[in-house]
């Protein structure tokens, strides 16, 4: 039997600019909520370069069924030394694109989308042959049925969902869904614009698809920094010139207390994670998930 959680909170990691952290932040803040503090999470990757999935399926060395017969041909074996050591790795054909693919929600089981890879931690993957069509609004509403239709908020204490970067049917998919929204944001000169514009783009689609906000409502959580090079003195002037701008102010728009910290490991491996290094990063991590925890709960 599954055991009773949540109710699930479901968070959007969300900014319609590319390369500022979503996926990072979505794959730290989950894992350290996961491993650290006994929270059962389900990962949502709704991002067709599936970098999400990428990172937790080298993790726990799952790769999927499509892939079978070309991984066939190269792995199987790594080189150690004189001996091949075999390595065998668990396939899975779970995936975002049965969800996506026209026709009905309710005939897919957990199953067919979910991944179990430990106890607290559920994927729903991406997969790296998705061409679904993303001008299709009939999938608009396919992800919100599906949770429904399987109860998911009653075994998940947070449901977290790695959006794409760029306007889409699974934008619209991922916010009707949701109950929080929190912003990585890159501290440039264009953050305030972009911050500016996501804004708009959620007011239009909670007028759009007011059925999905009777009795419930779409909360921002508020803009992260994610220093993706090493912080400078400019980079903390700017931080504070975007906080402080009247476009920034007028619309209310929160930052959390703490940046996503600079860690040179992140860019360069997929299966790095911050809560299981031995990182002085985690101290940082774990500040900004208590205050993300303090958000959801207010
Ligand atoms: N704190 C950090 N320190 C150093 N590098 C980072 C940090 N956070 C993210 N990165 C790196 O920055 C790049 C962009 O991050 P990420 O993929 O999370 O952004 P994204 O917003 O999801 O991008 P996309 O819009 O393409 O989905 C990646 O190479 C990632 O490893
Ligand atoms: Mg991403």
């Amino acid at each position: 039997m599954t055991e009773v959680r949540g109710p699930a909170k479901v968070i959007s990691f969300i900014n319609m600019k590319g390369g500022v952290g979503k996926t990072t932040l979505t794959k730290e803040i989950g894992y350290f909520l996961a491993s650290r503090r006994n929270k059962r999470i389900l990962f949502i990757d709704l991002d067709p370069q599936s970098n999400l999935t990428q990172s937790f399926f080298r993790k726990y060395n799952y790769s999927q069924e499509d892939l079978l017969e070309v991984e066939e041909e190269h792995s199987g074996f790594i080189n150690s030394g004189d001996t091949r050591v075999s390595v065998k790795k668990n396939y899975t054909n779970a995936s975002i694109h049965k969800l996506f693919t026209p026709g009905k929600v309710s005939d897919l089981s957990k199953d067919d989308c979910i991944l179990n890879l430990n106890d607290n931690i559920s994927i729903i993957p991406g997969t790296l042959k998705s061409v679904f069509s993303e001008r299709n609004s009939s999938i608009e509403n396919h992800l919100y049925n599906y949770v429904n239709n399987h109860k998911l908020k009653e075994e998940y204490d947070y449901i977290f969902i790695d959006c794409p970067p760029t306007y889409s049917n699974y934008t619209i998919a991922a916010l009707i869904t949701s109950d929080f929204y929190i912003t990585p944001t890159r501290p440039d000169s264009y953050s305030v614009l972009g911050i500016d514009m996501l804004d708009q783009v959620v007011k239009q689609i909670k007028d759009h698809h007011q059925v999905y906000f009777t009795g419930r409502e779409l909360k921002a959580l508020g803009v992260v920094f994610t220093d993706l090079q090493q912080p400078n003195t400019g980079i903390q002037k700017l931080k504070t010139k975007i906080i402080q701008s009247s476009k920034i102010k007028d619309l209310g728009i929160r930052f959390f207390d703490r940046s996503f910290v600079y860690n040179s490991h992140l860019p360069k491996q997929a299966e790095y994670f911050i809560t299981d290094s031995m990182s002085n990063t985690i101290e940082e991590l774990t500040i900004i998930v208590d205050e993300f925890e303090r958000r959801v709960k207010e």
